[in-house]
């Protein structure tokens, strides 16, 4: 198969046509970047969840446009290959069009970013429209929505009942009709994220949505083990929390025992003859 120097939004689509699974992870800095676009992931999201992984903040809804700009730059700057999505936070989009736009500009011109996510369903379709007219690629965020967690009580599975798999299914024709060019399925019943999946023609990734969306996505701290997680959905495939304390704790009692720096292997000389006259 002919190698893909860089994916585009075209491809994506080219993928669910023919089947292939679409993996996506999210980054927040320099260093993961360029080790998630090593390892060939299509997609990587610069999410609000940075606020709560690597921020200290309790939830996404703190994040500012101008964190998202910040963590967005360093991680383009490593990501090569795979598209780049930026993550509007809260209130970068909610309130009109032009602010959607202004800000959705930002992460494309001055971050880099190949498109934006943002979060919601019919009462964003408008949104999600005047920003592909403008020229801005958005990736649509259904089923749980973190920045509505105040309203939605919580980490909840959505869609559960008759009504709120109805509208699910709705969102998701009106996201798509709208011009959204992929969707976020976030904490869906998975028989819910299949029917969803069917009747689009964009495609869907999942993230606790099981195993019939076109692609899955993950935190990157959740499949590496530095966070705890709230929910069974996401899969550890390491335990970094753990690797890293160990080798702090032998850091520090290498310098309490003075095992480190020894002066063969860590340390710089100076030549004797200028050591001796300093000396006299
Ligand atoms: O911010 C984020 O990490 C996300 C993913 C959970 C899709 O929105």
């Amino acid at each position: 198969m002919k190698e893909i120097k860089r994916i585009r939004i075209p491809y994506l689509l080219e993928m669910k046509e023919r089947g292939e699974k679409i993996s996506m992870i999210t980054a927040y800095d320099h260093p993961t970047a360029l080790l998630v676009d090593r390892a060939g992931i299509e997609i990587v999201l610069v999410g609000d969840s940075v606020g709560n992984n690597v921020l200290g903040y309790e939830e996404t809804v703190p994040v500012t446009m101008e964190e998202m700009i910040h963590h967005t730059k360093a991680v383009r700057r490593g990501v090569k290959r795979a598209l780049l999505i930026g993550d509007m936070p809260f209130m970068s989009f909610n309130v009109s069009n032009e602010k959607a736009i202004e800000n959705a500009g930002r992460f494309i011109k001055e971050a880099g970013a190949d498109a934006v996510k943002l979060e919601g369903g019919e009462e964003m379709a408008d949104r999600v429209e005047a920003l592909d007219r403008a020229g801005i690629a958005v990736m649509g965020h259904l089923g749980f929505t973190p920045q509505r967690i105040s309203q939605l009580g919580g980490h909840k599975v959505q869609g559960r009942t008759e009504a709120v798999a109805k509208k699910l299914l709705a969102d998701a024709k009106l996201l798509e009709e709208a011009g959204a060019f992929s969707l976020i399925l976030e904490l869906v019943p998975w028989q819910i994220a299949q029917l969803v999946t069917a009747s689009v023609k964009i495609p869907t990734i999942g993230i606790g949505a099981g195993p019939h969306c076109d692609g899955q996505v993950l935190v990157l701290h959740d499949v590496l083990g530095f966070s705890q997680p709230l929910t069974k959905f996401p899969k550890r495939y390491v335990n970094l929390n753990e690797i890293i304390e160990k080798a702090l704790l032998e850091f520090k009692s290498d310098i309490k025992s003075e095992k480190y720096p020894t002066i063969e292997e860590h340390s710089f000389s100076v030549d004797e003859e200028v050591l001796k006259r300093l000396k006299k």
